[in-house]
């Protein structure tokens, strides 16, 4: 499949929130409701990025900015827009603002079914530390804990 490059980048707003929760229900089995994602942008601990694609947002990244680590909560891409490189982009520009706000390491979880996701994260230096046990209520799968500790 070919790569696009004409992604842009914008921080959410809680604004944001009904587009962020409609992508979200296309992405994930037990998805975040628009009010998280209103109190998540209005936070100033966190940092949510949307990805467009021709002025449409098609997925968003955010993460929790504590003590120089960066806690990713969540990466989507809309199904229709997935394997053109719209993730890799989006990481890159996630580890880079969360760099200009001091993070010098970020850590997230995964399953370890979720192969696209796992390989997107081993392109960014991210290594498997542990597991938690049964993590995941909907099917009790454990979450994979990641960490690059050099972003
Ligand atoms: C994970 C996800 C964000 C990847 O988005 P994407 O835009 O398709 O990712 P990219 O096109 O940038 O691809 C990133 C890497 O993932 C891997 N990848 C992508 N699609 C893949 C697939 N279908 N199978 C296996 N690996 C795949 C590739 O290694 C790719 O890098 P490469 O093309 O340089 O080899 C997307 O699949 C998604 O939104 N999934 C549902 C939500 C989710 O699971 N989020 C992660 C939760 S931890």
């Amino acid at each position: 499949m070919g790569k696009e490059t004409g992604y842009d980048f914008r921080e959410m707003t809680p604004e944001d929130a009904d587009v962020a929760a409609a992508i979200e229900r296309e992405c994930f089995a037990i998805p975040w409701s628009r009010e998280s994602f209103w109190r998540e942008a209005a936070n100033e601990n966190t940092l949510y990025l949307l990805v467009l694609h021709e002025g449409t947002p098609i997925g968003f990244a955010g993460c929790w900015l504590m003590q120089g680590e960066a806690q990713i909560t969540n990466v989507a891409i809309l199904p229709e827009h997935r394997g053109k490189g719209a993730a890799t982009a989006l990481m890159a520009k996630m580890i880079e603002k969360a760099k200009e706000r001091g993070a010098t390491a970020m850590t997230l979880e995964v399953r370890p079914s979720n192969v696209p996701a796992l390989a997107l994260y081993a392109k960014f230096g991210f290594k498997s530390v542990g597991r938690r046990p049964k993590y995941y209520q909907d099917n009790g799968e454990d979450a994979i804990i990641m960490w690059n500790t050099q972003i």
